[in-house]
């Protein structure tokens, strides 16, 4: 059974909008993916059906209960967790790593390090930049290499050190498209003592998330990058979200995992995070050979879309590499694909991305030119932090007509 495009692409009614007659085609993917039939269904049918506050005596309240605790349960699923008191939500990743940093900080002593990336999404940079101003903590950068797009090994030996206490690392880049060596990494951390902080919100999209194979503590991911609503989620070890202290207020419930999901939160954004992760099992039913649990569909699921975006991949790759002056910056060596999601970063000399983009917009295609807040790599590549590059990030729903659309007009 391989996977399906036509099917996929009937699952999400916004891939059939057109404007004044002309198709749409999202390649903006890394800054939000359309939303599949799922989620929206689960949304409406929340709202139609189950719309209050949570903990009432009365039916709307417990049937929103039944939604939270099953939406708990499909993410941990999702991320390879056995404990849905593990998850926990918010309104995105950004803003439950500045909650979750500011509890970690009373962990925190003079002369302690934490270390960050010159690959990772500020989301995951500021909020421990933050902590280290306020702490008078010593920052340390964990740097890759601009010729070949991975962490040099260099780099993380000099930047963990025995007083490191945190090492936040992203899973995938969202400007690179690069796959890290997490686990590499968390497993240096650890042998120092420094607890990990991995933001999988351009790797969940793309593959299966396992929290324990990679043994991280905690793991931040977006449903709206994953075909869901605007959702936020941290996965984070027991031991620690009890330990740590959170910002809450008093009345608020003081267990896992209410006590670090502050205020009435987006319901129907839970519900269409559950829809989302359906559709994923949907694929791994239909298309991936199935599975006798939610997790071994959600894998059946993931190959199957894994084979469809390498095959995508690829297409884009190697088209944008024949156009003369275009340099692509990312893995695009055929046997490193398996190591990169298919966001493709990418500068044509003569031309700014800026212009790119309003190029392919005016024929109804969708790239982000600049930096998406990935400033650090634009830096590093020696790039201007404002035009930075264009992002050109396929999701499931792509085709190689759409990309060929794409590549015609690059061309030219
Ligand atoms: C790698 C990465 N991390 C973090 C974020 C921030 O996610 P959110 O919008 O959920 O705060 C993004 C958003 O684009 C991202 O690409």
């Amino acid at each position: 059974m391989a996977f399906d495009i036509d099917r996929v692409r009937a699952e999400f009614p916004s891939l059939s909008v057109t404007d004044e007659g002309q198709r749409r085609i999202y390649f903006d993917n890394p800054g939000g993916t359309q939303i599949c039939r799922r989620a929206l269904d689960r949304m409406q049918d929340y709202l139609i059906h189950a719309n209050t506050n949570t903990h009432g005596p009365f039916r709307t309240s417990a049937l929103t209960d039944a939604i939270i605790e099953e939406t708990h349960r499909a993410l941990a699923d999702f991320v390879g967790a056995s404990d849905p008191g593990e998850i926990v939500f918010g309104q995105n990743m950004t803003t439950i790593t500045l909650h979750l940093s500011r509890s970690l900080a009373h962990t925190f002593r003079p002369g302690d390090e934490i270390v960050v990336t010159r690959m990772d999404h500020d989301a995951n940079v500021s909020p421990w930049l933050l902590v280290a101003r306020d702490l008078g903590l010593t920052v340390r950068w964990i740097d890759f290499d601009p010729q070949t797009y991975r962490f040099t090994p260099e780099s993380i030996d000099a930047a963990i050190t025995p007083n490191t206490k945190l090492v936040a690392v992203n899973y995938a880049s969202n400007a690179l498209g690069t796959v890290n060596d997490v686990k590499a990494v968390i497993d240096h951390a650890h042998s120092v003592g420094a607890l990990t902080y991995v933001d999988s919100v351009q790797y969940s999209p793309h593959f299966l998330t396992d929290v324990k194979a990679i043994g991280c503590d905690f793991l931040a991911c977006s449903a709206y990058k994953y075909y869901g609503p605007h959702q936020g989620m941290v996965w984070g070890r027991r031991e620690l979200l009890e330990r740590l202290e959170p910002y809450k207020v008093r009345p608020a419930d003081n267990h896992l995992p209410t006590r670090w999901e502050t205020g009435t939160q987006s319901h129907e954004g839970m519900a269409g995070t559950l829809g989302a992760v359906e559709h994923f099992e949907w694929i791994g039913q239909e298309m991936g050979g199935g599975g006798a649990t939610r997790r071994e569909r959600l894998r059946a699921g993931f190959q199957a879309q894994a084979a469809w975006e390498k095959e995508i991949g690829r297409h884009l790759i190697e088209g944008l590499l024949a156009i003369p002056g275009v340099t692509i910056h990312g893995l695009t060596a055929p046997e490193d694909l398996q190591d990169r999601v298919p966001t493709v970063g990418m500068v044509k000399a003569g031309t700014d991305p800026e212009t790119m983009a309003r190029r392919l917009a005016d024929a109804n295609i969708f790239t982000w030119p600049g930096n998406y807040y990935a400033i650090e790599v634009i830096g590093r590549l020696g790039l201007e932090i404002d035009s930075g590059m264009l992002r050109i990030g396929l999701g499931q729903y792509n085709t190689k007509a759409e990309i060929d659309d794409l590549l015609n007009i690059l061309d030219t």
